[in-house]
């Protein structure tokens, strides 16, 4: 990060984010670069369930000088599966400055903090940052579901190469 540059605050998303985050999601809707990244429907409605989001899944905005710049999940909990999925979304403008990593980091303390011991994700091929993002914390790809790698990482101890 520049030193001129305010620092990344990273926390749950609240139902008064849920304005922000219908904003966030119509702009990575609309960027091609953001197309490998289709967790849910990326709209109105689903801003607002998920500032409303009352279960075990974690939701997570990582906002610069108080503008949501950042998008992270942990899900699957709800859902009955041990392992949670871990996604995150950076605006295009936000990206190539090493934002990810904190992202990255506070998704896995959060995880570590709700008992997983593993985490999984899934990536396009040719999503290159993603993957190397990835690697880098010492994700193994160890197969492929619906046309994506599939990522495991073991969260102990949390190690960035
Ligand atoms: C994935 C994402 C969060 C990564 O954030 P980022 O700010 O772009 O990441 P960085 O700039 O730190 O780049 C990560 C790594 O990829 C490299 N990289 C960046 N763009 C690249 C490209 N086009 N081709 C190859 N490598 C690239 C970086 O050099 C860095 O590698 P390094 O750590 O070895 O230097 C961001 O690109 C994003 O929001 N993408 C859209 C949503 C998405 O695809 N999410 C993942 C879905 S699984």
């Amino acid at each position: 990060m520049n030193g001129q540059e305010s620092p990344l605050t990273i926390r749950r998303l609240v139902p008064n984010d849920e304005k922000a985050l219908a904003v966030f999601f119509t702009k990575i809707a609309s960027d091609p670069a953001s197309s490998g990244f289709h967790p849910h429907p990326l709209d109105d409605a689903q801003a607002r369930k998920i500032a409303r989001w009352a279960g075990r899944d974690i939701y997570v905005g990582a906002f610069r000088s108080g503008r949501l710049v950042g998008y992270g999940m942990l899900r699957g909990w709800d859902d009955g599966w041990q392992v949670p999925s871990l996604g995150i979304c950076l605006l295009p403008s936000m990206r190539g400055k090493g934002l990810s990593v904190p992202l990255m980091q506070e998704m896995h303390d959060l995880a570590r903090r709700e008992g997983a011991e593993r985490v999984r994700l899934k990536v396009y091929s040719q999503n290159n940052a993603a993957i190397r993002l990835y690697q880098r914390f010492g994700y193994v790809f160890v197969s492929e579901e619906a046309g994506q790698l599939v990522g495991l990482l073991n969260l102990a101890p949390e190690k960035v190469n």
